[in-house]
C-alpha cells in the first residue's frame, strides 16, 4: 500500500511552489505514476464546454473528449461520486482508451461545490484498487481542491 500521507505531503510542496493547474496537475499525475504500482494510466479530465477534456496525465495517449454520463469518468462527474471499478468489463459503457486496462478508479474534483475535473487511474490488473486506495486518493484530491488555481473561463 503506498504511503498516501507522504504522497499528499509531496503534492502540498508542488502546490505551494505554484498552484496554477497546469504545473500542479502535471506533477500531481507524475507523482501518482511514480508512487503507485501496477498502473497503466494516471491523469485528469477537466470540465470544459459541457464535456470532459483530457488534461495532464502519464501513460499512453488517451481519448480527448468524454460526454457527461459516459464511461467511468463521465459517470463519476454526473453522479458526483468516486467510482471504484474492480473489473472494467463489468462496467456498462466503460470507454477503453487502452484495451489492456482491467480496473479503474475515478475521483471527482470540486470547485465551489461543482465538479470541475476528475482524477482517473487505470490498471492492467483486475481489482487493483482497494477501499484504502479510494480513501487515500480522495485525500489527495482534497489537497488539490484546497489550493488549485484554475484558468479563468475554463468551464
Ligand atoms: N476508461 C475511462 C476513459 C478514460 S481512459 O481510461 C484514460 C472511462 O471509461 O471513462
Amino acid at each position: 500500500m503506498p504511503d498516501y500521507k507522504l504522497i499528499s505531503a509531496q503534492l502540498k510542496g508542488f502546490l505551494e511552489a505554484d498552484p496554477y493547474y497546469v504545473p500542479a496537475l502535471s506533477n500531481a499525475s507524475a507523482l501518482l505514476w511514480e508512487s503507485l504500482s501496477d498502473i497503466s494510466w494516471a491523469g485528469f479530465y477537466i470540465v470544459r464546454g459541457g464535456q470532459l477534456v483530457l488534461g495532464p496525465f502519464q501513460g499512453k495517449t488517451a481519448c480527448i473528449h468524454i460526454a457527461k454520463g459516459k464511461g467511468v469518468c463521465g459517470t463519476a462527474w454526473e453522479k458526483d461520486e468516486a467510482m471504484l471499478v474492480p473489473d472494467v468489463e463489468q462496467f456498462p459503457g466503460h470507454i477503453a482508451c487502452d484495451s489492456a486496462s482491467r480496473s479503474e478508479i475515478v475521483i471527482p474534483i470540486h470547485k465551489d461545490g461543482e465538479v470541475v475535473a476528475v482524477l482517473d487511474i487505470d490498471s492492467p490488473v483486475l481489482d487493483r484498487f482497494s477501499e484504502e486506495d479510494k480513501k487515500g486518493l480522495i485525500a489527495y484530491v482534497e489537497m488539490l481542491e484546497s489550493s488549485l488555481e484554475w484558468a479563468q473561463n475554463l468551464y
